[in-house]
């Protein structure tokens, strides 16, 4: 098929885990909507999220300290809420239930089924975005959702935002095993499966 330049840049057309980035601001806990936050590195572990000059920012700058808190869909109008309003004009902090870890700057939402408390290690500035890398200093999860000592991912009823619409999504259907899957055109495309990652 033909390919065609598109102007959706803003998202790039894949969709993306929708998170809810907690600082604090003037002594109160501060929320701000984040789509672009990803894991950059497994040890220690390390998030990155890439945020313009926004009221929470302003915390984080602060304190070096700010938590990542994923919404289940039941969290899908907040979530919006705290991404198309500022704190700086409209108090946000009664929106949610908050708690605190191990760092004293890093708030966290009770009603987010998996929440992880970060301390900044490194800022790079990007454009009008600064791209913020903490390490996760502790996840906490809510103890219905952790079997075995791990989280168990189809329960996080995760919030997706599609790139090219705009709107939320749920994930869907199970597809296909992970890291397995790929196993089933290893004999066709390696020396019968002895050269594969992990
Ligand atoms: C779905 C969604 C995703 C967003 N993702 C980001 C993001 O990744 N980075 C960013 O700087 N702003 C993002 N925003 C915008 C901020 O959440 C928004 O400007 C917010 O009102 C800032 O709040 P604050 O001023 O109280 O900190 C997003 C907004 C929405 C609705």
């Amino acid at each position: 098929m033909e390919k065609i330049p598109v102007h959706t840049i803003h998202s790039f057309g894949f969709p993306l885990p929708v998170v809810l980035v907690g600082a604090e601001v003037n002594e109160k806990p501060a929320c701000l909507t984040a789509a672009w936050a990803m894991p950059v590195e497994s040890s220690p572990p390390m998030l990155a999220v890439a945020l313009a000059p926004h009221h929470t920012t302003l915390g984080i700058d602060k304190h070096n300290e700010f938590s990542i808190n994923v919404p289940g869909k039941n969290l899908a109008a907040e979530t919006d809420f705290c991404g198309i309003v500022s704190g700086s004009r409209i108090d946000k902090s009664s929106l949610f239930t908050y708690f605190r870890g191990e760092l004293e700057h890093a708030p966290m939402i009770q009603e987010c089924p998996v929440t992880i408390e970060c301390r900044v290690i490194k800022t790079v500035k990007v454009n009008r975005h600064t791209l913020y890398i903490g390490e996760a200093v502790n996840v906490y999860a809510d103890s219905g959702r952790v079997k075995n000592g791990r989280l168990h991912g189809p329960d996080l009823d995760a919030l997706l935002l599609s790139g090219t619409d705009r709107n939320y999504y749920a994930p869907g259907d199970f597809l296909a095993k992970g890291w397995s899957i790929g196993k089933t055109l290893m004999e066709k495309h390696t020396d019968g499966g002895q050269n594969h990652d992990r």
